[in-house]
């Protein structure tokens, strides 16, 4: 089924979920952020399905938020599609595998803060271009990525936004595996299967156990970073960095 650049398939227990807006490098719009939601909804209610597999196009997971979307029609709060998006990921109860090729740009890098395993090719490359564009992080990637990283690490890539590479990301532990690119869909397709055929209620709660003891912190994390967000993107600043990138590529 495809929604708006949203390809979903169920393979067995697995239902796999792939942006696919190669052409502007899977880049979100609204309507992708809709599909997303549908598609995380479909897997939430069907029993038959027990791992969500998130996925990008070849060469391209995502670019991030559409910069010319967050120009005509910025988020304004919980009920925008990406903020609906960010609760229906951090509230997800089934496990999620990501696969990432490519650019995983914004988003496209703190998503996988709330995916349970994560396989990268050797050519995906990370960027959290906040500061850049004027913004701050998301999705409690400011106290995640910390939490994860390490502080010096993380305000490297927050507060540079210094993009790093597969290598880097495992040694992190944002990502656990990394294999050439060729390989990237069978690795991810065999850890979503091997995680489908454990015992399925142990599994769901074996996540909430791990993510629970911080649950009210990432909470309170995206609320702040929200209403920061929201205040930024009108930023002088901020509107010149987008105009910028946007006239920059025509
Ligand atoms: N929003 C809107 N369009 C985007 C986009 C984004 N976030 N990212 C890429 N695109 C578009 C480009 O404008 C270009 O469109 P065009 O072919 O009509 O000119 C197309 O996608 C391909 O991108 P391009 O930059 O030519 O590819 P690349 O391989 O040289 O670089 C990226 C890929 C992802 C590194 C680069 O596009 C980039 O930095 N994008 C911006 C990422 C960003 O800042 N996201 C916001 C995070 S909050």
């Amino acid at each position: 089924m495809t929604i708006e650049h949203i390809v979903t398939e169920a393979r067995g227990p697995v239902l796999r979920v792939a942006m696919n807006r190669p052409e502007k490098k899977n880049a979100l719009t609204l309507a992708m952020y809709d599909g997303l939601c549908a598609a995380f909804a479909r897997a939430a209610a069907d029993d038959a399905i027990r791992v969500l597999l998130i996925t990008g196009a070849p060469g391209a997971f995502t670019a991030g938020n559409d910069i010319g979307d967050f120009m005509k029609s910025p988020p304004s709060g919980e009920g925008s599609p990406v903020m609906r998006f960010l609760q229906a990921l951090v509230g997800f109860e089934k496990p999620i595998v990501a696969a990432v090729d490519g650019p995983a740009v914004g988003l496209g890098t703190t998503m996988l803060l709330h995916c349970d395993l994560v396989v990268a090719s050797d050519r995906a490359r990370f960027t959290l271009p906040f500061t850049k564009l004027g913004l701050v992080p998301e999705a409690a990637s400011s106290l995640l990525l910390p939490a994860l990283a390490g502080r010096q690490r993380a305000s490297m890539w927050l507060l540079l936004g210094k993009p790093f590479g597969a290598d880097e990301a495992r040694e992190a532990g944002l990502v656990n595996r990394v294999v050439p690119a060729a390989e990237l869909d069978q690795a991810a397709d065999a850890l979503a299967a091997e995680l489908a055929a454990m015992p399925a209620t142990a599994v769901r709660l074996t996540k909430r156990l791990i993510r629970q003891g911080q649950a009210d912190a990432v909470a309170a994390a995206m609320a702040r970073e929200g209403a920061l967000f929201v205040e930024r993107l009108a930023a002088p600043e901020t509107m010149e960095a987008m105009v910028a990138f946007m006239s920059k590529r025509g």
